[in-house]
């Protein structure tokens, strides 16, 4: 069976621990936390879950700093069900929503003084020990009704933590708001037809914003077994919603057919909401990953007056993974950060001809800081070969301006056939990293991430 999983992609088979690491440069000490950062990594390439990138069990490497040194580097797969049993160990005890029992593997974020691992399409998040080890599926105490999603956005007024879930048995998509206390407050249903994937959402102080997009949940290719059953569907409209923070009904506005995986930020800007993401030209063809041209950093803006919206490229060169500094999610923003990309392609499903999977070329060797009302863009290149994972921003203790902090990412070194974590700062993009931290092994390419910072006294 043709697998994704080649190269950088190539699972680890082992779980590590390994304690004061190598650093090159000098940690700063203020930086007392975690960076973690999620990825599939199936156990064995012959399974079907190694016929998707999106499908792999998910695994969790994380690095601890503290007062200035490296403590540990840890990964652990995330154990669902049957991940447990592979491992010899017990299904952990919890419920999942629909029978959905998923190694969540794209995102892991820290709420609520806990941490999770997230993932879409219908599957709960898997709460996370400190150290790593799977505690078991969340329903966040009993209060979220379905499943949750891979991305979230803290209001960094509010404390509340934002997500749009989406499940292909619902008529809708499910927005979810957890309290600073990592409980449902409220949940809201917007009616969608079709099913369609959403990926990523955006958030303004007025407005949730979902992306409708025309891919939706595919019956003809799950019957086919496609792995990832959803396809590109030119009967379903492309158009954003703004659900009103304060209640009321989604109000959608048409745009281009296009796809997007990521949003950097958005704001309010008077009657206008501006939303910076990166876009793609199109999904799929039918169930065949076909982007139709590079992923561009693009701001759509919505005229909430006229009902219009207009788009603009900020950056034509090909990236993802958009970042920004996450105390101004929902806010107007200067600075984004990305990691350089390529075109990919990737396995539509078993059997199906003529498909490419995809190349480690979807990760670069750069990183890309953009200074938004400048135009203006930072390059930070790092050896070949590289592949350098999504930018995460640290504030500095005591941070006034936007990009006074550190952005962080794991780093292939192929000369030591592992892995770094690259800690530049913001304000010296191109210059010496601040600090260096040699892991004693090679980490997959993968997604997301986070830097949790300790709480008092962990
Ligand atoms: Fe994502």
């Amino acid at each position: 069976m043709t697998t994704p999983y080649r190269d950088g992609f190539a699972p680890v088979t082992e779980e590590i621990t390994a304690f004061d690491l190598p650093v090159t440069g000098r940690i700063p000490a203020e930086l007392n936390g975690r960076y973690l950062r999620n990825g599939p990594n199936p156990f064995d390439l012959d399974d079907p879950n190694a016929a998707h990138l999106f499908l792999g069990e998910g695994m969790v490497h994380g690095v601890r700093l503290r007062d200035g040194r490296a403590e540990w580097y840890r990964n652990r797969w995330v154990r669902n069900a049957a991940t447990a049993r592979r491992l010899g160990e017990e299904p952990r005890k919890g419920a999942v929503h629909a029978d959905f029992d998923f190694a969540a593997n794209t995102h892991v974020i820290g709420h609520a003084g806990r941490t999770f691992a997230t993932v879409e399409a219908g599957a709960r998040p898997y709460e996370l020990t400190y150290e790593l080890d799977t505690v078991g599926p969340c329903d966040f105490g009993g209060t979220l009704p379905g499943g949750y999603a891979a991305h979230t956005k803290l209001d960094p007024h509010t404390g509340e933590l934002h997500a749009v879930a989406y499940y292909f048995g619902w008529d809708h998509h499910q927005h979810v708001v957890l309290d600073p206390q990592g409980r449902v407050s409220r949940t809201t249903d917007i009616p969608i037809a079709d099913a369609p994937m959403v990926h990523d959402f955006a958030l303004t102080q007025r407005y949730v914003v979902i992306y409708d997009l025309p891919v939706t949940f595919s019956m003809d290719h799950a019957a086919k077994g496609a792995p990832l059953p959803y396809s590109w569907n030119d009967e379903h409209p492309a158009r954003i919603g703004l659900l009103p923070r304060d209640g009321g009904q989604a109000r959608w506005l048409e745009v281009e057919p296009c796809w997007i995986f990521h949003t950097l930020n958005a704001y309010d800007d008077g009657d206008q909401v501006v939303i910076d993401a990166v876009r793609y030209p199109k999904r799929f063809v039918d169930a065949r990953l076909d982007l139709g041209g590079q992923p561009t950093l693009d701001r759509f803006t919505l005229d909430t007056v006229s009902g219009k919206v207009s788009e603009t490229r900020l950056d034509d060169r090909a990236q993802e993974f958009p970042r920004a500094d996450e105390r101004l999610t929902s806010l107007p923003h200067r600075y984004g950060y990305a990691a350089a990309s390529h075109d990919y392609v990737d396995v539509a499903y078993p059997g199906d001809t003529g498909i490419e999977d995809l190349p480690d070329e979807a990760f670069g060797n750069a990183l890309i800081k953009h200074d938004l009302p400048r135009g203006a863009q930072e390059t930070r290149t790092f050896g070949r070969g590289s592949a350098v994972g999504e930018p995460v921003f640290v504030p500095a203790e005591g941070s006034a301006a936007e990009d006074d902090g550190y952005v962080m990412a794991f780093v292939n070194d192929p000369r030591r056939g592992a892995t770094d974590l690259v800690i530049l700062s913001a304000q010296d993009f191109r210059g010496e990293p601040v600090a260096t931290v040699h892991l004693p092994a090679r980490v997959p390419l993968g997604f997301h991430g986070s830097w949790i910072a300790d709480l008092e006294g962990q």
